[in-house]
């Protein structure tokens, strides 16, 4: 039955193939019997039951959690450790068999045989990798990412990876900030639905089920607005904005169930995220309910003495765990590591932690392993592991993934889809650093996939276009960068920047070849470690020689084709007035070479949509579209009262994207012009393909409170559905607005309220959608 949305936007034969396969999917690769899930009663008893037998220092052990690096780490490091109880969790790994042989050692060798939890950041993908998070969200498809990550979860489990870091749902505003492309862009609404999607997908109907994993929502909280876009930074987020735009995704992820969450690296307001018990305890616990546990980000209680917050490591555990932090996570060889398992035992020793503030976070600690199954079913069967990852539907599902996550920013005159056998198009220049490069079409995060089987854009053009047509490459430019990524240690480093001669080899190569094609395919962007981790930068700038050459080449009066591949909006403004056709691919996953070739040569029709306020330069940062309004609002004419110097408004705004064909939206009604407080009305908005293709739109629903105790964003995204329609087809799309989308946290009350008030609606293709309604909401009887 999960599958079965996925089938909507495929037609007939198509649709019951890729049914029938997904089908078999979900069976094959599962463990052949699922659990009947226990009652909370029974639960509750067992690790109880197991609480009692422990001493202070197995309950500590517990609550401590390694990395283990394959690569320079030796089992005899950790071994002991689990035999003596002192590990309750190890990261990082990912080889079945080790991870069989240390679990072996937990439930043979250790005195109360507690199996150990294996985590993993599994963030777009395991061995099939899709396309990177923000991509996804350009899908505008919560479905679509639900089985993404339902079959990236499949393909972590059968290693033995039971729990992973994901999803990260910070809302981000500033694409400077490197992890923009992990998460779902900048908005609450959209941020949403993306997070509890994602947690549906890896949890499937509960963690233990066959293939699942226990999801960490992250980074709890704020870890998007640090200060200039740089990682790590402290984040001045108000309590209005808080509860209104950055933690919205994170009640979503609990409502949704999710297992456990992370907290951030960062000083919130000065008081960092991993000591901060207003958000853990406050937020988490009192207002939503949480009842997963909680660990921190890698190193973050140790790190609250460099914050300047806790005065020595054991100050550190103190803060953390009664703060609400319950598992610790370690880099071993770091000095400020393990601070619980350094401190704990002592503290309660000493009645600074009470027993009942560490039993508290064991417990749930080992309430998660017992739902996960791990004490009846602790090891992984070796014997699958091919078979799953081998899958072809997984390879499948990451081409459609790709697809529909792809924005068409610009085609005018109609370059796209270029047409298969053109005898106008005998010869095709794929031309830039990023055209044949295996690496970057994966984008950040992606460690244990085959990167050799990746398809680059080149790749996936020449398989599209056969022999013939000619294909002639050249990658122009060097990227090159200034500093090393900390994630060259998994991936490798670059190869040595391009020599001088070389450069101007390669760049009159490029510029020679573009000269003599039909049509030239410019792939610009980032190398996939620009974006991510410890990876800010700023500016938004197209880095090393790229846009020489892309002035060069836009100069050469061919028709051209920009695609980008990259993990943030970049600086276009020049290509967006100088190349008639852009395409934004994001980093699109293993198949993304072949979905790029799908969408230029019309075998897929673009139907993404940004998920982010496109600037025109760096200078414009932050920018997003639910600004509130000033005293002179952009819609008075002759005024730009945001900037003198350059256009206040964006590049691209949020929501907006292309297709090969056009829509029109019309007849936006209420069903209730009047209702009270409490009460709700449904809007609805007629779609029409105004073209002559099939294609998808996304209808947008926005709202804005025109008056109230606090002022409100222009507007605000409250409803979306994404659709396809054929040539002529008309449909009536339905929201529903009620107190859900209507109430707020207001700064002056200080609480949520729901308010009577005049509301606009709009209903369109971005969020500059001119179809507009209103509606009043009156004083509850
Ligand atoms: C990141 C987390 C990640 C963890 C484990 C940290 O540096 O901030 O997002 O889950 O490492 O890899």
């Amino acid at each position: 039955m999960l599958f079965v949305p996925f089938c909507g936007y495929i037609s007939g034969e198509m649709r019951k193939k890729v049914a029938a396969c997904l089908a078999v999917i979900a069976l094959l690769g599962q463990p052949v019997t699922s659990r009947p899930r226990e009652s909370q009663q029974s639960l509750d008893r067992r690790v109880e039951a197991l609480l009692s037998q422990m001493t202070v220092e197995e309950k500590v052990g517990q609550l401590n959690q390694l990395f283990y690096f394959t690569k320079f780490m030796k089992p005899e490091m950790v071994e002991p450790g689990i035999r003596e109880g002192k590990i309750g969790s190890l990261l990082f790994l990912t080889d079945p068999v080790l991870i069989n042989r240390f679990q072996k050692v937990a439930v043979e060798n250790s005195r109360l045989k507690i199996p150990l939890l294996f985590g993993f950041d599994v963030i777009h993908g395991f061995r099939t990798i899709f396309p990177v998070p923000l991509a996804m969200a350009s899908s505008w498809d919560p479905a679509l990412v639900e089985q993404v990550q339902g079959v990236a979860a499949s393909e972590a489990r059968a290693v033995g990876v039971h729990w992973t870091f994901a999803p990260m749902i910070d809302i981000a505003r500033d694409p400077r900030w490197g992890r923009i492309v992990e998460g779902a862009g900048e908005d609450p609404f959209l941020g949403s639905r993306m997070a509890a999607a994602q947690v549906r997908g890896f949890q499937g109907p509960d963690p233990a089920s066959p293939g699942h994993v226990l999801a960490c929502m992250k980074h709890f909280a704020g870890y998007g607005a640090g200060s200039g876009g740089r990682d790590y930074d402290s984040a001045y987020i108000p309590d209005a904005e808080l509860y209104n735009v950055y933690l919205p995704p994170f009640k979503a992820a609990v409502d949704a169930g999710v297992g456990s969450a992370m907290s951030a690296y960062m000083d919130l307001n000065d008081v960092p995220a991993t000591g901060n018990a207003f958000l853990l305890r406050d937020v988490l616990r009192r207002q939503w309910g949480f009842k997963g546990f909680v660990v921190s980000d890698a190193n973050a209680v140790g790190n609250l003495v460099t914050h300047g917050f806790a005065e020595d490591k054991s100050d550190a555990a103190y803060r953390a765990l009664t703060a609400g932090v319950d598992l610790e996570m370690s880099i071993p060889t770091d000095p400020i590591a393990n601070a619980y398992a350094t401190s704990l035992a002592k503290l309660v020793q000493e009645g600074r932690v009470t027993k009942a503030q560490l039993d508290e976070a064991v417990r749930r600690i080992l309430e998660a392993k017992f739902k996960l199954g791990l004490f009846d079913n602790p090891y992984v069967d070796e014997s699958r592991v091919a078979s799953i990852h081998n899958n072809p539907e997984h390879r499948r599902l990451a081409r459609v993934a790709a697809q529909r996550s792809m924005v068409l920013l610009r085609n005018e005159g109609n370059l796209l889809p270029l047409v298969k056998g053109d005898s106008k198009i005998s010869s095709v220049a794929v031309i830039g650093p990023l055209a044949d490069s295996k690496r970057d079409i994966r984008g950040s995060w992606s460690f244990v996939d085959d990167v050799n089987s990746a398809v680059t854009v080149l790749e996936g053009i020449r398989a599209k276009v056969g022999t013939s047509v000619k294909v002639e490459y050249a990658a122009g430019v060097d990227i090159g960068r200034v500093y090393p990524s900390m994630f060259d240690i998994m991936t490798g480093p670059r190869p040595k920047p391009w020599s001088e001669p070389q450069q101007r080899a390669e760049f009159e190569k490029a510029v020679s070849f573009a000269r003599s094609s039909d049509v030239v395919i410019l792939v610009l962007g980032e190398h996939e470690e620009m974006s991510g981790e410890a990876a800010s930068k700023s500016t938004i700038e197209l880095p090393g020689q790229q846009l020489e050459l892309l002035k060069t080449i836009s100069g050469l009066g061919k028709p051209v084709v920009l695609v980008l591949i990259n993990g943030r909006p970049l600086e276009i403004s020049r290509a967006a007035s100088n190349i008639s056709t852009i395409l934004e691919a994001w980093h699109p996953g293993t198949e993304g070479g072949n979905a790029v070739a799908d969408i230029l040569y019309g075998d897929a029709t673009p139907g993404g949509k940004l998920p982010l306020t496109w600037p025109r330069s760096s200078a414009q940062i932050p920018i997003y579209y639910a600004h509130n309004i000033t005293q002179e609002p952009e819609t008075k004419k002759g005024f730009t009262s945001r900037y003198w110097d350059i256009p206040s408004s964006p590049l691209y705004p949020f929501g907006y994207g292309l297709s090969y064909t056009t829509f029109s939206f019309s007849n936006l009604r209420v069903s209730k012009p009047e209702l009270r407080v409490g009460e709700s009305t449904e809007v609805l908005v007629d779609v029409e393909n105004t073209g002559r293709r099939a294609g998808d739109e996304v209808a947008q629903l926005y709202i804005h409170q025109r008056y109230g105790s606090a002022s409100r964003p222009v507007r605000e995204l409250k409803g979306f559905e994404r659709i396809t329609l054929a040539p002529g087809q008309k449909r009536t799309v339905r929201f529903t607005l009620g107190k859900a989308e209507l109430t707020y946290w207001s700064a002056a009350v200080k609480g949520w309220v729901q308010e009577p008030a005049v509301f606009d609606v709009w209903a369109g293709a971005d969020a500059t959608a001119s179809l507009t309604t209103t509606f009043r909401v009156v004083g509850a009887k």
